[in-house]
């Protein structure tokens, strides 16, 4: 327990904190990364570059550090991004090293302001905030190593199938090489895949959706092919598209994360997706048409145009044999898509269009897709009187905000 006096101490310089956020973290990452460099083995480097995960992480221990005599406020948080941790393979051993790293960082930027009675406090509280954080991923290791077909860490799979699902998009098939049970998860979930690049210095480490219904021998993810090879998910992207074949052998750590379906309501489900944010809601969609066929199912679907419209003949043919309602937004229709057919509706999602021909009184919301869509989507819904607890969301890579 920290006393009252560290207590104050921290929320006193908190926003001085926040104010030197960027330079602190800049020092921080800068600093550690020169001292542990095969910490770049985890960490996402091309994140690193854009500075989307610096400010992640230590805005975080701020913003905990505003509740640091009542954690439990921030559970949610913790949780989420403890599913992230437990993904990547975080390990109590590397929580000193970034504390230290933290540390330096704020005396650096701060100079003579930082006295030690400051450093004293802040040290005190990020041990505090470090151990929610351990207690809550060790229990996730305990709980992904003991399930069925469970493991810790990252374990061997071979690419079975690889399957082109649009101009974009292609599946991959993965089963594990041991051939023994491979763990359930809950649809939305994701897994982490450990990729050694040839003439690459660090190993990437990428989230990628479960992109089926769990209870298959095999995990399917579904990747976009990002443009460039030197932007931070076309590499990874790239590489999976291009050089990782059938017979491919990729590390991949259990399925995690907190966004997924509730199975358990028996309300209507609306799944929105927006580009290659359609793989949890396919996984979704597929669970609750096996478990559960004669769910009233909405399954709406954004994108450009045909051509990058992946899954689409396995999104129809489970809407004909559940009670899914499947419907296809196009922004920019080919000829093609005119001619066939291949689409309900031209143009973006938009509040009138959900007022219209969505019952949102009782229905559970859950959206995924590019972050100008999940804006889109989110301020929609709210301002249509959806109550929060039925707005369930989840973002590709670092978090980031929803607010305008
Ligand atoms: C991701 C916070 C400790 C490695 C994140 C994210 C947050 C965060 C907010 C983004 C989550 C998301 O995108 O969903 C924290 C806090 C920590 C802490 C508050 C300490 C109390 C650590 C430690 C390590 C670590 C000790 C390893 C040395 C990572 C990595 C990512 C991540 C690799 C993924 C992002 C990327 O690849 O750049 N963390 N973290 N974190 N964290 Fe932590």
């Amino acid at each position: 327990m920290l006393d009252q006096k560290t207590i104050d101490i921290i929320k006193s310089t908190v926003p001085v904190l926040e104010e030197h956020g960027e330079q602190i973290t800049t020092v921080f990452y800068k600093r550690m990364f020169e001292n542990h460099p095969e910490l770049l083995n985890i960490f996402n480097h091309a994140n690193q570059k854009q500075g989307r995960q610096q400010r992640a992480l230590a805005g975080t221990v701020y913003a905990a550090a505003k509740y640091i005599d009542n954690l439990e406020m921030i559970l949610p948080v913790v949780n989420q991004i403890a599913h992230k941790h437990r993904s990547l393979g975080i390990l109590p051993e590397h929580y000193p090293i970034v504390g230290k790293y933290l540390l330096l960082g704020i005396k650096e930027v701060l100079g003579d302001a930082a006295t030690d009675e400051i450093i004293h406090a802040w040290t005190e509280a990020y041990d505090v905030i470090a151990d929610a954080f351990i207690s809550v991923e060790a229990e996730m290791y305990d709980e992904a190593a003991s399930q069925n077909g469970g493991w810790k860490g990252f374990r061997p799979f071979i690419v079975a199938n690889k399957v082109e699902e649009s101009e974009v998009i292609t599946s991959f098939y993965l089963k594990p090489i041991d051939g023994k049970a491979l763990a359930s998860f809950k649809p939305g979930q994701y897994i982490s895949i450990k990729l050694e690049i040839e003439g690459e210095e660090f190993t990437h480490i990428r989230q990628y959706s479960l992109s089926d219904a769990p209870g298959k021998d095999y995990y399917r993810i579904s990747v976009k092919k990002e443009a460039g090879i030197e932007t931070p998910d076309g590499k990874v992207s790239n590489y999976l598209h291009n050089s990782v074949e059938e017979g491919e052998v990729l590390q991949i750590s259990a399925p995690a994360g907190d966004f997924f379906l509730d199975t358990e309501r028996d309300t209507p489900v609306v799944l929105l997706s927006g580009g290659v944010g359609l793989t949890p809601m396919v996984s979704m969609l597929n669970t609750v048409a096996e478990l559960n066929p004669e769910k009233e199912v909405t399954f709406i679907h954004a994108a450009l145009n045909g051509k990058v419209h992946a899954l689409k003949e396995e999104v129809a043919a489970t809407a004909a044999k559940a009670k899914v309602n499947s419907v296809v937004f196009y922004d920019q229709p080919t000829e093609e898509d005119r001619q066939s057919n291949s689409f309900d509706v031209e143009g973006y999602i938009t509040k009138k269009w959900l007022k219209e021909n969505i019952d949102l009184d009782q229905a559970d919301f859950y959206f995924c897709g590019p972050v100008p869509f999940m804006k889109a989507v989110n301020s929609s819904l709210k301002a249509l009187g959806v109550t929060e607890d039925r707005i369930h969301f989840e973002f590709f890579g670092p978090m980031a905000s929803l607010e305008a």
